[in-house]
């Protein structure tokens, strides 16, 4: 038997490979381009923020520079330790043992809800966002943060691994369910082809693992810094701050399917 609950999906990089997911995060979006979308979407500057699945804490710092309060809650013991560990000199940081689909937290508690890479994969996931709008402040924004699938090479590798996944659907739920999405291309970047093939050899299947590696180098040939692109999605919605009509969705002002609202 699994000693984890069903409700927690494992996450083989980060439960099992921390030291090299702490190289991975570090290597992401070294532009920040997903920050600055983030931003545009829900900024946080003074408002209370929830980071959902926030493994072991690594954008919780980022959050703390400039929300008034940061919550990480993350379902693995091991992770929310060492998370509560990575911010304990933070003093508007707290860390809480919980999962997407039942928030430690009170009803409109939070402005902001950010998820990167974690839980909200498409369908199956509404129990969790039916969680996110109970949290929510009217007038707050959850913000998913996902990898684009279609976007190559990286996007290309994931296929690779994942022949049943389906873009197109795990778009259109999101997009039922009202949220906007934004496509962000960013870079990853390594000190060297070293670390670089620690962190595939953590995402992928051996055999994709192999083939990824093959061409990082040939994209970057030579022993020096190595990048990657890697293509994102941010999924967003804003939680109405007046009623909305029973049958139409909550939509984000700026996603395409508009609901009609009773201010
Ligand atoms: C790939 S990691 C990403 C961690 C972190 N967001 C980051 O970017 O560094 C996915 C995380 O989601 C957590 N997770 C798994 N099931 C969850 C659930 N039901 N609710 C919330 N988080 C969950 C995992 O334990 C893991 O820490």
């Amino acid at each position: 038997m699994r000693w984890f609950s069903q409700d927690v999906l494992p996450s083989p990089n980060i439960w099992y490979h921390q030291r090299d997911y702490e190289v991975e995060n570090r290597a992401q979006d070294v532009d920040g381009e997903i920050w600055r979308v983030l931003r545009g979407a829900g900024d946080w500057t003074g408002r209370d923020v929830l980071d959902l699945g926030c493994g072991d804490g690594f954008h919780l710092p980022r959050f703390a520079r400039d929300a008034r309060s940061v919550l990480g809650v993350e379902p693995h013991p091991p992770l929310a330790r060492d998370a509560a560990r990575r911010v304990r000199d933070l003093a508007n940081v707290r860390v809480r043992k919980g999962r997407a689909q039942r928030l430690p937290v009170d009803d409109a508690s939070v402005d902001v809800v950010h998820a990167r890479t974690a839980y909200f994969f498409g369908p199956g996931c509404e129990p969790g966002l039916r969680e996110a709008d109970r949290v929510l402040r009217p007038g707050g924004t959850i913000l998913i943060v996902d990898l684009d699938v279609t976007s190559e090479p990286y996007g290309g590798w994931m296929r690779a691994d994942l022949p049943d996944y389906d873009p197109p659907a795990v778009e259109r739920f999101f997009a039922a369910q009202g949220f906007g999405c934004r496509r962000v291309t960013t870079r990853w970047q390594f000190a060297d082809p070293a670390a670089a093939e620690s962190v595939l050899k953590i995402e992928f299947s051996a055999r994709v693992a192999q083939r990824a590696i093959a061409e990082v180098r040939r994209m970057n040939p030579g022993a020096g810094q190595v990048t990657v692109p890697v293509g994102y999605r941010v999924h967003s919605r804003v939680k109405p701050t007046g009623l909305v009509l029973p049958g139409h969705s909550a939509a984000s002002p700026g996603s395409s399917s508009a609901s009609p609202r009773i201010e």
